[in-house]
């Protein structure tokens, strides 16, 4: 009898390793790719890259697992998660070309403040990617949300300070981990394996956040209160409207603020004016918006700057999808009307739907604001009929 039972036992577990082998070897059984094997630790990640269209092989049949990441390959990934919508323009930077496998992906990266390049002008696009700028790239594509907590890293003092709220931020999610002695290592470079497990663990984040969302309703729809203010009268305005509608309030804000002399337009040469005068400025902004996609209506509010919106606005138009929102301009000026300055920022936003704006004086009072949101007639909250 004892002798059966412990026939049985040992059956029984030569049964479950039998099952145990048969479930990890289900996970992964033929990769499609001749340089990944179905047990490497990656395996499971670069097939969800492939089969989500994140990442290619370097051949048909070849991944290159231990090939280092470029530049290029990291914006044309997020330009795939993205849905790669279509781009207009050329980027100014005076390495890259046109037509390339690469083009569009950069130009719209570099549109929405994603990839900046070297200080000489160039973007470096051969360029092996750095652990610190894979955390910056994904944190700028998520909109810079604020890090939950602050991970002390043993080589934190070897992170660039551009990178340390993305740092976070990638830790904390869980997307990117240190070794094992806690060390980030920011400026290793990443292999294709390392990369395609980060993306994977970042894309089925996204997947599943966005299966918990519930689809919007047409009633009640979020709206933000975005806006640029450098003198605080264009402020003034969006916490009018904030007192009026049921909204969230956002500070588009400089990197590096005006100062007084900045703004003095009277001199020709001081920062505004060159800014207005350089079609391609982009004034870098500090922070973001924490998720664009709660929105589906934004009131964005600007100073008039010879005429038109400052130049942080296109900054801010072109960081985020606007597709399917609505988007009600309004602005404050010393005496111009809104004018050309709503129309000329349609292009940024091409996929919104533009209402007509509205300027008002730095010193206009909350019946003139409310009467305008009365005016609009638009499918959202305001605070008194919240
Ligand atoms: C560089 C610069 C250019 C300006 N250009 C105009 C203009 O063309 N027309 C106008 O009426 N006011 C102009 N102004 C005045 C601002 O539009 C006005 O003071 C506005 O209310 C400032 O808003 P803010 O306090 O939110 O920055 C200009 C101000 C600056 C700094």
């Amino acid at each position: 009898m004892k002798k059966h039972k412990r026939i049985f036992v040992l059956l029984l577990a030569v049964m479950m390793m039998l099952s145990m082998y048969s479930i990890a070897g289900a996970a992964v059984e033929d990769t499609g790719f001749a340089d990944v094997e179905a047990s490497a630790w990656y395996a499971q990640d670069v097939q969800y890259c492939r089969d989500n269209g994140l990442m290619n092989g370097t051949d048909a049949a070849v991944f290159s697992p231990n090939a280092t990441m470029s530049r290029a390959m990291l914006a044309t990934v997020l330009y795939r998660i993205a849905g790669s919508p279509d781009v207009t323009g050329t980027d100014t930077f005076l390495d890259t070309e046109n037509n390339q496998w690469y083009s569009d992906a950069i130009l719209w990266a570099s549109q929405r403040d994603i990839v900046g390049g070297y200080d000489d002008g160039r973007f470096g696009p051969d360029d092996p990617v750095l652990r610190e700028q894979i955390a910056a790239l994904l944190w700028r594509y998520a909109g810079r949300p604020t890090p939950e907590a602050s991970i002390d890293f043993a080589d934190e003092a070897e992170i660039s300070l551009w990178a340390q709220d993305a740092v976070d931020w990638a830790r904390v999610n869980g997307y990117i981990n240190g070794d094992e002695a806690n060390r980030f290592q920011p400026i290793n470079q990443a292999t294709r394996a390392e990369v395609s497990a980060i993306l994977a663990r970042y894309d089925r984040a996204l997947q599943d956040e966005e299966e918990q969302t519930p689809e919007p309703t047409p009633q009640g729809n979020a709206t933000l209160i975005a806006y640029f203010s450098a003198t605080g009268n264009t402020e003034r305005i969006a916490r009018q409207l904030e007192g009026v509608l049921d909204a969230d309030l956002y500070e588009i804000t400089p990197e590096i603020p005006y100062t007084s002399a900045d703004l003095d337009y009277s001199n020709s040469g001081c920062r505004a004016n060159q800014e207005q005068n350089d079609p391609t400025a982009r004034p870098a902004i500090a922070g973001g918006v924490q998720d664009m996609r709660d929105y589906d209506v934004m009131f964005l509010g600007y100073p008039i700057w010879w005429g038109q919106a400052p130049k942080i606005i296109s900054t801010f138009l072109e960081r985020y999808d606007f597709a399917g929102k609505t988007i009600v301009p309004f602005c404050t000026s010393g005496s111009s009307g809104i004018g050309s300055s709503a129309d000329n920022l349609h292009g940024l936003a091409a996929d919104a739907d533009w209402l007509d704006g509205q300027r008002f004086s730095g010193t206009a009072s909350t019946d003139e604001v409310t009467a305008w949101v009365d005016r609009l007639n638009l499918p959202i909250q305001t605070e008194t009929a919240a």
